[in-house]
């Protein structure tokens, strides 16, 4: 189950540069949220925040109890177990194959045999569609392989808090699709609560369950996914549309005059090159493939949503009626079609009964392993806080059991 990552007033400057200021807003336990942006807005720079890698000049970040902004080393270190995070650039170790990067975390944190180790590195490495390149070096891969590389080191200690800053970045639109769905399988898994940072306007839109965005050196908005994604607030919707036009310039912000010209040619009926997507709807979320176990997270998301709904717009309330019918629907629906697929008897939480390849997640060119899930789907539990993947890794014929 994961955990909650409250922020409080988190203020953060480099010598005289202020990155951002008086940021407040709190990841919801299991849930995904999203963090948006304009480059160079301090998204990074927040993600290592939260993890301890960065200090604030104010504020507080409080994981488990913790104020990890006053703790102690030991106590960080401690809270650094909770996290999986994959950074901007992957940062593997160069020197290091694919193999010993991702087996880093499990050799420096836990006492594991190295049998065991090779059994979790090899199903992460499936996961994320590198089987067969584990050998390879970082320099001798390319940046999608690295990023994915990155993240299947983020998962191999089965984290409970999840940091990815743009798993997006350097990945093909189809792997993007997979890796995303990979995060929502995740998540309906082992419960973690998960931080995207992303630039891609469709993760933002499908993945999270709530998002937010700096801009200016402040969070603007941070909510539901519902309600930034039907606002109105300028900044927000321009980069949730992908337009030109808008407060957001190529440099950090616009002045009035360019703004004036904007509006003239939007009147002339020139556009800005955004999504002409009709922003009243909300697109439904991507759901966990089927066979995984409902997202715990959807049902304390609609709580929380219910009991904000009054405060909301009133397109905001009317949006989030429709869609929650429509997800319902849509649940509704794959829930009957996985009845009839297994000959009415439904799929337990966690189980499998289907035969899953490495394509799933890592897309149909993906070199190919097949595994099956054992009668119970239960999984070998060989780490440290189990995750019921219901899944069972074939070794490799040529894999590192020479
Ligand atoms: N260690 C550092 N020392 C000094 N300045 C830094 C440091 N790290 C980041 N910055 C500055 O902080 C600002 C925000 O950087 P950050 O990398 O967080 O942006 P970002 O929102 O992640 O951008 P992008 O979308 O391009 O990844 C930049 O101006 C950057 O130069
Ligand atoms: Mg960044």
């Amino acid at each position: 189950m994961g955990v909650e990552v409250s922020v409080e007033g988190l203020t953060k400057s480099f010598g005289s540069q202020n990155i951002w200021r008086d940021v407040s807003l709190t990841l919801p336990t299991g849930e995904v949220s999203a963090l948006l942006g304009p480059s160079g807005t301090g998204k990074s720079v927040f993600l290592k925040t939260l993890i301890g890698l960065l200090h604030p000049e104010q504020g507080s970040v409080v994981i488990d109890g913790t104020d990890i902004t006053q703790c102690s080393a030991k106590e960080l270190y401690e809270i650094r177990k909770l996290f999986g995070v994959l950074f901007q650039d992957g940062a593997l170790f160069g020197s290091m194959s694919l193999y010993d990067n991702i087996a880093f975390p499990l050799r420096e944190h836990t006492k594991k045999k190295e049998d065991d180790i090779r059994d979790i590195v090899m199903e992460k490495i499936d996961l994320v569609g590198l089987t067969g390149a584990e050998d390879k070096l970082p320099g001798e891969i390319s940046g999608g392989m690295r990023k994915r590389a990155g993240l299947a080191r983020a998962l191999v200690l089965d984290p409970q808090i999840i940091l990815c800053d743009e798993p997006d970045s350097g990945l093909d639109p189809v792997r993007t699709a997979y890796i995303s769905q990979l995060l929502i399988d995740i998540n309906a898994q082992i419960d973690a609560t998960i931080l995207i940072v992303t630039h891609n306007i469709n993760i933002a839109r499908t993945i999270p369950d709530n998002i937010g965005m700096l801009f200016r050196k402040e969070l603007v908005m941070f909510g539901p996914r519902e309600q930034l994604l039907t606002s109105e607030q300028p900044v927000v919707k321009q980069f949730l549309s992908g337009d030109r036009f808008g407060p957001i310039g190529m440099s950090e912000e616009k002045d009035e005059a360019v703004q004036k010209q904007e509006e003239a040619m939007q009147a002339a009926g020139i556009g800005g090159g955004g999504t002409k997507d009709d922003f009243s709807e909300i697109i439904p979320q991507v759901q966990p493939n089927p066979g995984m176990p409902e997202r715990k997270a959807i049902k304390r998301h609609r709580e929380r949503v219910h009991e904000m709904l009054h405060t909301l717009p009133p397109n905001a309330q009317e949006a989030i009626r429709r869609s929650q019918e429509e997800e319902d629907r849509i649940r509704e629906e794959m829930d009957a079609h996985a009845e009839e697929q297994n000959g009415n008897v439904p799929v337990a939480a966690g189980q499998q009964s289907g035969e899953w390849t490495s394509a799933d997640y890592a897309g149909s060119d993906a070199p190919t392993q097949s595994w099956s899930t054992p009668p119970g789907g239960g999984a070998d539990n060989t780490i440290t806080q189990p995750i019921d993947t219901g899944r069972h890794v074939q070794q490799p014929t040529d894999g590192r059991s020479q």
